[in-house]
């Protein structure tokens, strides 16, 4: 049987792919189907490389990172999958300490324990996110402390027209967001703190510790993608899930978790759509209840069924 995705490999040189790879294991609910084509990506080539490749041939591209704030179909994903590695999983620290360029496929609790070390303040604001820094820089991620925005000064992208920096300003940072054209790939970024100090360091790891200490006592330990929902501020997801009488609901092996109600944890064998029909479930009673419709905080990829049996 020839791939789904024949034309698309064949323009590959040199690049390492799977074919039909699940994707359960590469995300923190460990739920998801297989994907057409995984490839693995080394330096930037690589990813200029496959992301030409991918619009030459049509076919779909998605960039997957720490696959902690994401939800993956049980059917899984057509198209090509992308992983970033090697040199775009490097942390580098400039001589000052004050900057640090980082590849978009290293792990975030990495880079925040780095820039801790440093004494940047803002690293408390968005310690305890998982994750891999091209994700959160994506989606601004950060905690109501802070947020990754504040200390980025730049960020490296593959474009259809080669590699491009785009400067802060561009990128419009906001609550779990920011704008970046289509066919972007991000590779690096450049953080940048004023007011880093080696003093403050130890001080900092301390209460980034006792921040870890809290939240293991208020977020579940069972596997999950995080919080499901945005808060919709001043408003927590969290509180308006409880007071609708959710904790604990299921669906399958999916639960809306007892600890924190916003978080859907997989209790054992939970599908992609058990989850996403316990979400539709979590939305429509807290809309009645509130008149507040929720919005997702994790990304649904690949297709759904609603209440209505309609395919999403
Ligand atoms: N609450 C309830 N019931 C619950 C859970 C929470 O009433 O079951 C109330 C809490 O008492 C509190 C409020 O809701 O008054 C907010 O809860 P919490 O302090 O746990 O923080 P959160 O807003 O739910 C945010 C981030 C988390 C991050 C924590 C700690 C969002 C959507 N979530 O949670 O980030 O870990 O703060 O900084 O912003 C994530 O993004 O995946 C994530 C876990």
């Amino acid at each position: 049987m020839t791939s789904p995705c024949s034309l698309f490999l064949k323009q590959l040189e040199g690049l390492t792919y799977h074919e039909s790879l699940p994707l359960a294991p590469y995300t923190t609910f460990k739920i998801g189907g297989p994907a057409d084509v995984v490839v693995f990506a080394h330096n930037e080539a690589d990813v200029l490389q496959v992301l030409k490749a991918a619009y030459q041939t049509q076919t779909p591209l998605f960039v997957l990172g720490g696959g902690s704030n994401l939800l993956i179909s049980d059917a899984g994903l057509r198209g090509c999958v992308l992983m970033l590695g090697g040199l775009l999983a490097e942390i580098k620290v400039d001589d000052s300490g004050q900057e640090i360029l980082v590849g978009a496929g290293a792990s975030f609790p990495k880079l925040t324990n780095t820039a801790l070390k440093l004494g940047w303040k803002n690293a408390l604001g968005f310690c305890g996110t998982p994750g891999h820094v091209g994700g959160a820089i994506k989606m601004n991620a950060g905690t109501r402390l802070g947020e990754i925005g504040e200390v980025v000064q730049e960020v490296y992208a593959a474009t259809l027209d080669g590699l491009k920096v785009f400067q802060k300003h561009e990128l419009q940072f906001s609550y779990r967001q920011t704008v970046f054209p289509a066919h972007t790939v991000i590779t690096k970024t450049r953080l940048r703190c004023h007011d880093a100090s080696h003093l403050h360091a130890a001080e900092f790891l301390k209460n980034a510790e006792e921040l870890a200490k809290k939240r293991k006592a208020t977020q579940p330990k069972l596997r999950s993608a995080g919080s499901m929902f945005k808060n919709p501020l001043p408003q927590f997801a969290g509180r308006l899930i409880e007071a609708t009488g959710l904790k604990g609901t299921k669906v399958g092996d999916a639960e809306v978790s007892t600890t924190h109600a916003n978080f859907i944890v997989n209790l054992k064998h939970a599908t992609a759509q058990d989850v996403f029909a316990l979400s539709q479930i979590v939305r429509q009673e807290v809309y009645k209840k509130f008149n507040i419709l929720l919005e997702y905080e994790v990304k649904l990829v690949g297709s759904f069924i609603n209440d209505k049996n309609e395919k999403l």
